[in-house]
Protein backbone atom coordinates (compact mmCIF):
# COMPACT_ATOMS: atom_id res chain seq x y z
CA UNK A 1 0.00 0.00 0.00
CA UNK A 2 1.66 3.53 -1.02
CA UNK A 3 -0.05 6.50 0.85
CA UNK A 4 -0.46 9.74 -2.10
CA UNK A 5 -1.38 13.20 -1.08
CA UNK A 6 -3.58 14.66 -3.54
CA UNK A 7 -3.62 18.21 -4.01
CA UNK A 8 -5.64 19.63 -7.14
CA UNK A 9 -5.04 23.87 -6.00
CA UNK A 10 -6.58 26.24 -8.19
CA UNK A 11 -8.15 26.43 -11.77
CA UNK A 12 -7.84 23.31 -14.06
CA UNK A 13 -6.00 21.95 -11.37
CA UNK A 14 -9.09 20.65 -10.37
CA UNK A 15 -10.57 19.54 -13.36
CA UNK A 16 -6.93 17.42 -14.79
CA UNK A 17 -6.86 16.39 -10.99
CA UNK A 18 -10.14 14.60 -11.08
CA UNK A 19 -9.57 12.88 -14.10
CA UNK A 20 -5.79 11.78 -12.73
CA UNK A 21 -7.80 10.63 -10.08
CA UNK A 22 -10.27 8.58 -11.87
CA UNK A 23 -7.70 6.68 -13.39
CA UNK A 24 -5.67 5.73 -10.53
CA UNK A 25 -8.74 4.63 -8.63
CA UNK A 26 -8.80 2.39 -12.34
CA UNK A 27 -5.15 0.78 -12.31
CA UNK A 28 -6.10 -0.39 -8.40
CA UNK A 29 -8.25 -2.54 -9.84
CA UNK A 30 -6.46 -3.40 -12.82
CA UNK A 31 -2.99 -3.92 -11.62
CA UNK A 32 -3.97 -4.83 -8.26
CA UNK A 33 -2.38 -2.30 -6.31
CA UNK A 34 -3.45 -0.21 -3.23
CA UNK A 35 -3.29 3.21 -3.03
CA UNK A 36 -4.63 5.45 -0.31
CA UNK A 37 -5.38 8.63 -1.10
CA UNK A 38 -5.48 12.13 1.00
CA UNK A 39 -7.10 15.46 -0.50
CA UNK A 40 -5.91 18.50 0.48
CA UNK A 41 -8.17 21.24 -0.40
CA UNK A 42 -4.92 24.26 -0.41
CA UNK A 43 -5.14 26.59 -2.68
CA UNK A 44 -6.44 30.35 -3.91
CA UNK A 45 -9.73 30.00 -1.86
CA UNK A 46 -8.72 28.79 1.03
CA UNK A 47 -5.69 31.40 1.69
CA UNK A 48 -8.14 33.92 0.86
CA UNK A 49 -10.70 32.90 3.15
CA UNK A 50 -8.69 31.62 5.86
CA UNK A 51 -5.03 33.18 4.99
CA UNK A 52 -3.74 30.14 5.39
CA UNK A 53 -1.44 28.57 2.73
CA UNK A 54 0.96 25.51 3.87
CA UNK A 55 -0.37 24.89 7.33
CA UNK A 56 1.43 23.94 10.05
CA UNK A 57 3.63 20.31 10.22
CA UNK A 58 1.98 19.83 6.56
CA UNK A 59 5.85 19.27 6.23
CA UNK A 60 6.56 16.57 8.77
CA UNK A 61 3.26 14.85 7.85
CA UNK A 62 4.19 14.57 4.50
CA UNK A 63 7.84 13.03 5.25
CA UNK A 64 6.92 10.33 8.20
CA UNK A 65 3.35 9.32 6.42
CA UNK A 66 3.60 9.64 2.70
CA UNK A 67 4.92 7.96 -0.39
CA UNK A 68 4.21 10.69 -3.16
CA UNK A 69 2.53 13.76 -3.57
CA UNK A 70 0.27 14.59 -6.59
CA UNK A 71 -0.10 18.61 -7.47
CA UNK A 72 -2.39 19.60 -10.32
CA UNK A 73 -1.64 23.35 -10.40
CA UNK A 74 -1.16 26.79 -8.45
CA UNK A 75 -2.33 29.97 -9.65
CA UNK A 76 -5.61 32.55 -9.43
CA UNK A 77 -5.71 35.89 -10.89
CA UNK A 78 -6.94 37.47 -7.12
CA UNK A 79 -3.38 36.02 -5.49
CA UNK A 80 -1.02 38.27 -7.76
CA UNK A 81 2.06 37.77 -5.69
CA UNK A 82 0.83 33.53 -5.70
CA UNK A 83 2.06 33.79 -1.91
CA UNK A 84 0.10 30.45 -1.56
CA UNK A 85 2.10 28.92 -4.64
CA UNK A 86 5.32 30.27 -2.96
CA UNK A 87 4.33 28.62 0.09
CA UNK A 88 2.65 24.89 -0.86
CA UNK A 89 4.98 24.48 -4.29
CA UNK A 90 7.83 25.96 -3.93
CA UNK A 91 7.62 25.36 -0.01
CA UNK A 92 7.49 21.45 -0.29
CA UNK A 93 10.30 21.98 -3.75
CA UNK A 94 12.70 23.42 -0.85
CA UNK A 95 11.23 22.01 2.34
CA UNK A 96 11.09 18.12 1.09
CA UNK A 97 14.60 19.06 -0.48
CA UNK A 98 13.31 17.48 -3.96
CA UNK A 99 15.89 18.61 -6.21
CA UNK A 100 15.57 16.80 -8.84
CA UNK A 101 12.45 18.08 -11.41
CA UNK A 102 12.59 15.85 -14.47
CA UNK A 103 10.21 16.67 -17.05
CA UNK A 104 10.63 13.89 -19.84
CA UNK A 105 10.07 15.32 -23.82
CA UNK A 106 8.71 12.19 -25.61
CA UNK A 107 6.02 12.77 -27.98
CA UNK A 108 3.32 9.98 -27.69
CA UNK A 109 1.65 10.14 -31.22
CA UNK A 110 3.11 11.91 -34.37
CA UNK A 111 0.28 13.98 -34.96
CA UNK A 112 1.10 15.87 -31.81
CA UNK A 113 4.71 16.80 -33.18
CA UNK A 114 4.81 20.69 -34.38
CA UNK A 115 7.73 20.65 -35.91
CA UNK A 116 7.97 19.99 -39.96
CA UNK A 117 9.56 16.94 -41.10
CA UNK A 118 10.42 15.45 -37.53
CA UNK A 119 8.92 12.12 -36.14
CA UNK A 120 8.26 10.79 -32.71
CA UNK A 121 12.12 8.95 -32.97
CA UNK A 122 13.59 12.16 -33.07
CA UNK A 123 11.94 13.84 -29.68
CA UNK A 124 13.10 12.04 -26.72
CA UNK A 125 15.06 13.47 -24.34
CA UNK A 126 14.57 14.44 -20.38
CA UNK A 127 14.85 17.55 -18.74
CA UNK A 128 16.97 17.54 -15.34
CA UNK A 129 15.73 20.25 -14.02
CA UNK A 130 17.42 22.03 -10.36
CA UNK A 131 14.89 22.58 -8.17
CA UNK A 132 15.72 23.71 -4.86
CA UNK A 133 18.09 27.24 -5.85
CA UNK A 134 19.06 29.49 -8.00
CA UNK A 135 16.60 32.19 -9.22
CA UNK A 136 14.15 30.44 -7.45
CA UNK A 137 15.46 30.95 -3.19
CA UNK A 138 13.94 34.63 -3.19
CA UNK A 139 16.92 36.32 -2.07
CA UNK A 140 16.88 39.77 -2.68
CA UNK A 141 14.75 43.29 -1.79
CA UNK A 142 13.85 46.56 -2.78
CA UNK A 143 15.37 50.18 -1.89
CA UNK A 144 13.39 53.00 -2.43
CA UNK A 145 10.19 51.03 -3.18
CA UNK A 146 7.67 52.92 -5.60
CA UNK A 147 9.86 55.84 -6.18
CA UNK A 148 11.50 56.71 -9.21
CA UNK A 149 14.96 55.90 -7.89
CA UNK A 150 14.05 52.35 -7.09
CA UNK A 151 16.07 49.59 -7.00
CA UNK A 152 15.15 45.64 -7.08
CA UNK A 153 17.84 43.28 -6.59
CA UNK A 154 16.84 39.06 -7.17
CA UNK A 155 19.84 36.96 -6.44
CA UNK A 156 20.42 34.34 -7.75
CA UNK A 157 22.28 31.32 -5.40
CA UNK A 158 24.35 28.51 -7.09
CA UNK A 159 26.18 26.73 -4.44
CA UNK A 160 28.61 23.72 -5.15
CA UNK A 161 26.57 21.20 -3.33
CA UNK A 162 23.17 21.85 -5.62
CA UNK A 163 24.96 22.40 -8.47
CA UNK A 164 26.86 18.96 -7.93
CA UNK A 165 24.12 16.68 -6.79
CA UNK A 166 21.77 17.35 -10.29
CA UNK A 167 24.39 16.88 -12.21
CA UNK A 168 25.28 13.87 -10.81
CA UNK A 169 21.71 12.84 -10.83
CA UNK A 170 21.51 13.58 -14.80
CA UNK A 171 24.63 11.29 -15.38
CA UNK A 172 23.70 8.59 -13.27
CA UNK A 173 20.21 8.57 -15.19
CA UNK A 174 21.61 8.90 -18.59
CA UNK A 175 24.03 6.09 -17.72
CA UNK A 176 20.93 3.85 -15.80
CA UNK A 177 18.73 4.53 -18.93
CA UNK A 178 21.50 4.14 -21.70
CA UNK A 179 21.58 7.61 -22.99
CA UNK A 180 24.61 8.39 -24.84
CA UNK A 181 24.77 12.06 -24.29
CA UNK A 182 24.52 14.81 -21.37
CA UNK A 183 24.03 18.42 -22.21
CA UNK A 184 24.51 20.81 -19.66
CA UNK A 185 22.41 24.40 -20.39
CA UNK A 186 23.84 27.70 -18.89
CA UNK A 187 25.13 30.95 -19.94
CA UNK A 188 28.40 30.81 -18.68
CA UNK A 189 29.74 33.24 -21.14
CA UNK A 190 27.44 36.05 -19.28
CA UNK A 191 26.86 34.74 -15.85
CA UNK A 192 31.03 34.47 -14.85
CA UNK A 193 30.28 33.64 -11.28
CA UNK A 194 27.49 31.02 -10.92
CA UNK A 195 27.63 29.23 -14.56
CA UNK A 196 31.24 29.25 -14.61
CA UNK A 197 30.39 27.21 -11.59
CA UNK A 198 28.40 25.04 -13.47
CA UNK A 199 30.94 24.83 -16.11
CA UNK A 200 33.58 23.59 -13.38
CA UNK A 201 31.34 20.95 -11.83
CA UNK A 202 29.88 19.71 -14.93
CA UNK A 203 33.55 18.67 -16.38
CA UNK A 204 34.80 17.60 -13.19
CA UNK A 205 31.86 14.84 -12.76
CA UNK A 206 31.81 13.94 -16.49
CA UNK A 207 35.19 12.44 -16.00
CA UNK A 208 33.53 10.19 -13.88
CA UNK A 209 31.29 8.75 -16.91
CA UNK A 210 33.74 8.52 -20.02
CA UNK A 211 30.95 6.63 -21.63
CA UNK A 212 28.74 9.24 -21.35
CA UNK A 213 29.30 12.16 -24.17
CA UNK A 214 29.01 15.42 -22.36
CA UNK A 215 28.94 18.64 -24.01
CA UNK A 216 27.71 22.06 -23.04
CA UNK A 217 25.75 24.98 -24.79
CA UNK A 218 24.33 28.38 -23.75
CA UNK A 219 20.76 27.99 -23.31
CA UNK A 220 19.39 31.17 -25.69
CA UNK A 221 21.32 28.32 -28.60
CA UNK A 222 19.27 26.14 -26.83
CA UNK A 223 16.17 27.20 -27.60
CA UNK A 224 16.98 27.04 -31.47
CA UNK A 225 18.53 23.86 -31.42
CA UNK A 226 15.47 22.22 -29.58
CA UNK A 227 13.43 23.37 -32.23
CA UNK A 228 15.95 22.69 -34.99
CA UNK A 229 17.77 19.63 -33.85
CA UNK A 230 15.92 18.42 -31.30
CA UNK A 231 17.26 14.72 -32.22
CA UNK A 232 20.96 15.46 -30.50
CA UNK A 233 19.25 15.90 -27.14
CA UNK A 234 19.24 12.45 -25.05
CA UNK A 235 19.63 14.32 -21.77
CA UNK A 236 19.77 17.77 -20.73
CA UNK A 237 20.99 19.61 -16.92
CA UNK A 238 19.96 22.71 -16.24
CA UNK A 239 19.77 25.41 -13.26
CA UNK A 240 15.83 26.05 -11.93
CA UNK A 241 14.90 29.17 -14.53
CA UNK A 242 16.32 27.69 -17.50
CA UNK A 243 14.95 24.78 -16.65
CA UNK A 244 11.59 25.90 -16.14
CA UNK A 245 11.65 28.08 -19.49
CA UNK A 246 12.92 25.41 -21.76
CA UNK A 247 10.39 22.49 -20.39
CA UNK A 248 7.47 24.61 -21.93
CA UNK A 249 9.09 24.63 -25.39
CA UNK A 250 9.92 21.06 -24.60
CA UNK A 251 5.57 20.77 -23.52
CA UNK A 252 5.23 22.41 -27.12
CA UNK A 253 7.48 19.75 -28.98
CA UNK A 254 5.39 16.87 -27.86
CA UNK A 255 1.92 18.28 -28.17
CA UNK A 256 1.67 21.20 -26.02
CA UNK A 257 1.36 22.03 -22.15
CA UNK A 258 -1.37 19.59 -21.43
CA UNK A 259 0.59 16.72 -22.70
CA UNK A 260 3.67 17.14 -20.32
CA UNK A 261 3.85 15.69 -16.93
CA UNK A 262 6.75 16.13 -14.21
CA UNK A 263 8.21 14.62 -10.68
CA UNK A 264 9.75 16.71 -7.84
CA UNK A 265 12.18 14.19 -6.70
CA UNK A 266 14.90 13.62 -3.93
CA UNK A 267 15.81 9.81 -4.86
CA UNK A 268 14.46 7.42 -1.42
CA UNK A 269 12.46 10.33 -0.16
CA UNK A 270 8.44 11.33 -0.74
CA UNK A 271 8.83 12.81 -3.79
CA UNK A 272 6.04 15.32 -5.60
CA UNK A 273 4.79 14.87 -9.05
CA UNK A 274 2.66 17.39 -11.23
CA UNK A 275 1.79 18.51 -14.83
CA UNK A 276 4.16 21.15 -16.15
CA UNK A 277 1.20 23.25 -17.11
CA UNK A 278 -0.10 26.01 -14.72
CA UNK A 279 -4.19 26.94 -13.59
CA UNK A 280 -4.44 27.93 -17.33
CA UNK A 281 -7.41 30.21 -15.60
CA UNK A 282 -9.35 30.97 -18.58
CA UNK A 283 -10.37 26.86 -19.15
CA UNK A 284 -11.29 26.69 -15.46
CA UNK A 285 -13.74 24.66 -14.35
CA UNK A 286 -15.18 24.43 -18.30
CA UNK A 287 -14.56 20.85 -18.54
CA UNK A 288 -12.02 21.21 -21.89
CA UNK A 289 -8.90 21.24 -20.14
CA UNK A 290 -6.25 18.19 -21.55
CA UNK A 291 -6.05 15.81 -17.90
CA UNK A 292 -3.04 13.82 -19.88
CA UNK A 293 -0.09 15.68 -19.02
CA UNK A 294 -1.76 15.10 -15.22
CA UNK A 295 -2.35 11.45 -16.28
CA UNK A 296 1.07 10.90 -17.50
CA UNK A 297 2.44 12.49 -14.36
CA UNK A 298 0.59 9.94 -12.26
CA UNK A 299 2.79 7.24 -14.01
CA UNK A 300 5.61 8.79 -13.37
CA UNK A 301 4.40 8.78 -9.94
CA UNK A 302 3.31 4.97 -9.44
CA UNK A 303 6.69 4.02 -11.78
CA UNK A 304 8.57 6.34 -8.68
CA UNK A 305 6.43 4.70 -6.04
CA UNK A 306 7.61 0.64 -7.59
CA UNK A 307 4.29 0.03 -9.56
CA UNK A 308 5.80 0.06 -12.57
CA UNK A 309 3.47 -2.15 -14.15
CA UNK A 310 0.49 0.52 -13.77
CA UNK A 311 2.87 3.09 -14.62
CA UNK A 312 3.31 1.60 -17.96
CA UNK A 313 -0.45 0.71 -18.31
CA UNK A 314 -1.20 4.67 -18.45
CA UNK A 315 1.19 5.28 -21.04
CA UNK A 316 0.32 2.79 -23.03
CA UNK A 317 -3.70 3.45 -22.83
CA UNK A 318 -2.36 7.36 -23.45
CA UNK A 319 -0.89 5.88 -26.82
CA UNK A 320 -3.91 4.12 -27.70
CA UNK A 321 -6.34 7.19 -27.01
CA UNK A 322 -4.05 9.47 -28.86
CA UNK A 323 -3.88 6.63 -31.91
CA UNK A 324 -7.43 6.37 -32.07
CA UNK A 325 -7.80 9.95 -32.57
CA UNK A 326 -9.12 10.53 -29.33
CA UNK A 327 -8.07 14.04 -28.08
CA UNK A 328 -9.47 16.87 -26.54
CA UNK A 329 -9.85 20.57 -28.26
CA UNK A 330 -6.19 21.91 -27.66
CA UNK A 331 -4.84 18.43 -29.32
CA UNK A 332 -7.14 19.23 -32.48
CA UNK A 333 -10.00 16.80 -30.89
CA UNK A 334 -13.55 17.06 -29.31
CA UNK A 335 -13.50 15.11 -26.06
CA UNK A 336 -13.91 17.05 -22.75
CA UNK A 337 -11.66 16.81 -19.61
CA UNK A 338 -14.08 14.08 -18.62
CA UNK A 339 -14.65 12.23 -21.52
CA UNK A 340 -10.87 12.33 -22.08
CA UNK A 341 -10.19 10.70 -18.09
CA UNK A 342 -12.92 8.00 -19.47
CA UNK A 343 -11.03 6.74 -22.50
CA UNK A 344 -7.70 6.50 -20.78
CA UNK A 345 -10.10 4.31 -18.01
CA UNK A 346 -11.51 2.42 -21.08
CA UNK A 347 -8.10 1.31 -22.64
CA UNK A 348 -6.93 0.28 -19.12
CA UNK A 349 -9.42 -2.22 -18.31
P1 LIG B 1 -0.57 27.83 -18.11
O1 LIG B 1 0.27 26.62 -18.23
O2 LIG B 1 -1.58 27.82 -17.03
O3 LIG B 1 -1.33 28.05 -19.47
C1 LIG B 1 -0.77 28.59 -20.67
C2 LIG B 1 -1.63 28.16 -21.84
O4 LIG B 1 -1.31 26.80 -22.15
C3 LIG B 1 -3.12 28.14 -21.55
O5 LIG B 1 -3.72 29.36 -21.75
C4 LIG B 1 -3.60 27.09 -22.52
O6 LIG B 1 -3.73 27.63 -23.80
C5 LIG B 1 -2.47 26.09 -22.51
N1 LIG B 1 -2.67 24.99 -21.54
C6 LIG B 1 -2.00 24.77 -20.40
N2 LIG B 1 -2.43 23.65 -19.81
C7 LIG B 1 -3.38 23.15 -20.59
C8 LIG B 1 -4.21 21.98 -20.52
N3 LIG B 1 -4.10 21.09 -19.52
N4 LIG B 1 -5.12 21.78 -21.51
C9 LIG B 1 -5.23 22.63 -22.52
N5 LIG B 1 -4.47 23.73 -22.66
C10 LIG B 1 -3.56 23.98 -21.70
O7 LIG B 1 0.43 29.05 -17.95
P2 LIG B 1 0.14 30.62 -17.67
O8 LIG B 1 -1.08 31.06 -18.39
O9 LIG B 1 1.42 31.28 -17.94
O10 LIG B 1 -0.13 30.68 -16.10
C11 LIG B 1 -1.41 30.63 -15.49
C12 LIG B 1 -1.22 30.52 -13.98
O11 LIG B 1 -0.63 29.25 -13.66
C13 LIG B 1 -0.28 31.56 -13.41
O12 LIG B 1 -0.78 31.95 -12.15
C14 LIG B 1 1.03 30.84 -13.26
O13 LIG B 1 1.86 31.38 -12.26
C15 LIG B 1 0.55 29.46 -12.89
N6 LIG B 1 1.46 28.33 -13.16
C16 LIG B 1 1.47 27.33 -12.23
C17 LIG B 1 2.21 26.18 -12.45
C18 LIG B 1 2.20 25.10 -11.42
O14 LIG B 1 1.44 25.16 -10.47
N7 LIG B 1 2.99 24.07 -11.54
C19 LIG B 1 2.93 26.05 -13.65
C20 LIG B 1 2.87 27.10 -14.59
C21 LIG B 1 2.14 28.23 -14.33
C1 LIG C 1 6.53 25.14 -13.09
C2 LIG C 1 5.90 26.47 -12.74
C3 LIG C 1 6.43 26.98 -11.40
C4 LIG C 1 7.92 27.23 -11.57
C5 LIG C 1 5.75 28.22 -10.82
C6 LIG C 1 4.26 28.09 -10.76
C7 LIG C 1 6.28 28.55 -9.46
O1 LIG C 1 6.09 27.39 -13.77
O2 LIG C 1 6.46 24.21 -12.28
O3 LIG C 1 7.07 25.01 -14.20
O4 LIG C 1 8.31 28.31 -12.02
O5 LIG C 1 8.68 26.34 -11.24
MN1 LIG D 1 6.90 26.51 -15.58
Amino acid sequence: MKHIAIIPGDGIGVDVTREAVKVLERVEKVYDIKLKMTHFDWNADKYLSTGITLPEGAMDMFRNEYDAIFVGAFGDPRVPDMKHAADILLGLRFGLDLYINLRPVKPLHESLIPLKGRTAKDINFTVFRENTEGMYVNIGGNFKKGTPDEIAIQEDMNTRKGVERIIVAAFEYAKANGRKRLTMTDKSNVLRYGHDLWQRVFFEVAKGYPDIESNTQFVDAVTMWMVLNPDQYDVIVTNNMFGDIITDLGAALQGGLGMAGSGNIHPGKVSLFEPVHGSAPKYAGKNIANPLGAILTVAMMLEYVEYKEAANGIEQAVIKALSEGEKTQDLGGKLSTTEMGDTICKYLA
